[in-house]
């Protein structure tokens, strides 16, 4: 089992999950998280810190979000590791809970 982010974190991305992730499997892209599932450990540990609470068991995804294990997987393969909190975008409080952020994810 794995945790992975889903869809709040699109421009918000405030990392506050990434440095308490005792294997090191956040990936950051130009304006959204993943998680790698495969070296996701299932610690939990993450899940409380993200003030949005855009991380989700794999467990709790439902059909609304259950795309999202795909993007996390594929998108770790690609994207860089981040393992320091740094600052969000200025906008992101403007996107919080904004729907239908899935098409506005930059891959590169
Ligand atoms: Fe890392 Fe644990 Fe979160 Fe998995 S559940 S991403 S191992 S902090
Ligand atoms: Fe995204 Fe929440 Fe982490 S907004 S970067 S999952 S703290």
């Amino acid at each position: 089992m794995a945790y992975v982010i889903t869809e709040n974190c699109i421009k918000c991305k405030y990392t506050d999950c990434v440095e308490v992730c005792p294997v090191d499997c956040f990936h950051e892209g130009p304006n959204f998280l993943v998680i790698n599932p495969e070296e996701c450990i299932d610690c939990s540990l993450c899940e409380p810190e993200c003030p949005i609470e855009a991380i989700v068991s794999e467990d709790d995804l439902d059909d609304s979000n259950k795309d999202f294990l795909e993007i996390n997987r594929r998108l770790s393969e690609k994207w860089p590791i981040i393992t320091e909190i740094k600052e969000p975008p200025s906008d992101a409080k403007d996107w919080e809970g904004k729907p239908n952020k899935k098409e506005l994810i930059e891959e590169d």
